[in-house]
């Protein structure tokens, strides 16, 4: 097994879209488009990873630093590579480059109906700190309530 963790390119956007889509379309979200990857990654202080293991492409992550706060703007694994550690390794990796970039906090956005995403990220040392009602639109269905989470990087 060889993994690797490199920065999110102009040239990996339809790869990062896919994933996006494969994760967040069997909520009922919408994909985004290749042309929204690149206007968020040329947004001021996106960055985004890019986790490949033996040249397949396994999960991605996107994170913005403003000042001495970051978001986790999005993370992602493919279904057949799940449970395997890839979020934990791409979250290592976020945290690694926020923290290098000067932030002391590290906010997101989940789901509340998503254990999966809840789970890892209360074992990553994330609490509740908000709650927001019906914020991801879902189709023609409900929208989902979202909880704001929070890590301490200091
Ligand atoms: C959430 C997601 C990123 C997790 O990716 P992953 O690579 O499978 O996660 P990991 O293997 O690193 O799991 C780390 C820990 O998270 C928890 N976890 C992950 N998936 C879980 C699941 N389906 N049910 C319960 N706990 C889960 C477990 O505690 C796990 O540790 P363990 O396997 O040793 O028990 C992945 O399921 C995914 O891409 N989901 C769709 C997109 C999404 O929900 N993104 C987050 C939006 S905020």
């Amino acid at each position: 097994m060889h993994p690797v963790l490199r920065p999110l390119g102009a040239l990996d956007l339809d790869r990062a879209a896919a994933m996006h889509g494969e994760a967040f379309v069997p909520f009922g979200e919408r994909g985004w488009t290749r042309q929204e990857m690149a206007e968020l990654l040329a947004s001021p202080g996106v960055a985004g990873l890019l986790l490949e293991i033996d040249g397949v492409d396994v999960g991605m992550a996107i994170c913005r630093v403003v000042a001495d706060e970051s978001e986790l703007i999005t993370i992602a694994v493919r279904p057949a590579h799940r449970r395997r550690g890839a979020a934990r390794r791409l979250l290592a990796a976020v945290l690694d480059q926020v923290r290098a970039a000067g932030a002391r906090s590290l906010f997101l956005e989940v789901a509340t109906d998503n254990p999966a995403a809840l789970r890892l990220y209360e074992l990553s040392g994330f609490c509740v700190v908000g709650n927001r009602p019906a914020y991801f639109r879902r189709g023609d269905g409900p929208a989902a309530d979202a909880y704001v989470m929070r890590l301490d990087l200091g």
